[in-house]
């Protein structure tokens, strides 16, 4: 293994009740809210709706380590990490109520995913196989999360802005733990790419499902006239949205993260964006809590 920075190094984790207030919000986020881009927004709108579940598994998937975790550090990182991801769950849950209020029917899509992904397919995998998935998805989180926090999302509404940028922090913040995890209880080459080619897949699969569903239930109510018009400025908001997720380095940089990964002596903190966190945490005002 390549030497890895103390995890002393790192941030203490603890996490921060935000409370976003999405429908009271003074200025409620916009229909399209991701650059007028329907699109673009039913994407992230897709992939909101499968972060509560997923960051569940994550707990499950790491706490079942928990009495294996020799290290003090990194069970006292453990017990951050699973705090985080609990406060990010109930958070993108709050986004849920200005889905249903925009009138989608989330829930039988989230019955089906929490069915087929969890019920079905978790269980056929071993307890090392589902820390795997959760360290390489946790690396997806940190890479968004970079991404998020490196161009400050100006396309997206300023409310879903703040949820995303809160998380794409914590995300960066506890990026190492279920990797450390895994290096501890399984460090088989074998075991971290087969856990990385499932979180692809899966992940690329729900997405897709996911953001599919909402399009067409979009679709549907302008078929029954319950949205009228064409979002403001979209074409030229859609286009501005197209080039700052194709013409910037983000899907680029996410192939290169996809091949970082997958060297033997990859290690989460060998890639430093700490300090981009903690200057975001620091500039809301959230540095230590
Ligand atoms: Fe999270
Ligand atoms: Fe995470």
């Amino acid at each position: 293994m390549t030497a890895t920075p103390q995890i002393t190094e790192r941030p203490s984790l603890r996490p921060r009740k935000m409370d976003f207030p999405f429908i009271e919000h003074d200025t409620p986020p916009e229909r399209y809210w991701m650059g007028g881009s329907r699109l673009f927004t039913h994407m992230a709108n897709g992939i909101n709706l499968l972060f509560p579940k997923g960051e569940r598994f994550f707990i499950r998937s790491v706490r079942a380590f928990m009495d294996e975790i020799e290290d003090p550090t990194l069970r006292a990182q453990v017990r951050g990490f699973m705090a985080q991801e609990v406060r990010h769950g109930i958070e993108h849950e709050s986004f849920f109520e200005l889905l249903e209020a925009q009138g989608y029917e989330i829930q039988p899509f989230l019955a089906l995913y929490d069915r087929v992904a969890y019920t079905w397919i978790e269980p056929r995998f071993s307890p090392q196989m589902r820390l795997s998935v959760t360290a390489a998805l946790e690396h997806y989180t940190a890479m968004f999360g970079e991404f998020a926090l490196s161009d400050g999302l100006p396309f997206a509404h300023s409310a879903l802005q703040d949820l995303l940028l809160w998380h794409a922090a914590e995300e960066i913040e506890h990026k190492s733990v279920a990797f450390d995890v895994l290096m501890a209880v399984d460090p088989r080459y074998g075991v971290r790419v087969s856990g990385m080619m499932l979180a692809t897949v899966g992940l690329l699969t729900f997405w897709f499902l996911a953001s599919r569903e909402l399009m067409r239930q979009d679709e549907a109510m302008r078929d029954a006239g319950a949205i009228t018009g064409e979002p403001p400025q979209l074409r030229q908001r859609a286009h501005e949205a197209y080039v700052a997720f194709w013409e910037r380095p983000t899907f680029r940089g996410m192939a290169t993260g996809f091949v970082d990964y997958l060297r033997p002596d990859f290690h989460p903190d060998q890639h430093d964006n700490y300090e981009m966190a903690r200057a975001y945490l620091a500039r809301i005002g959230r540095l230590d809590g």
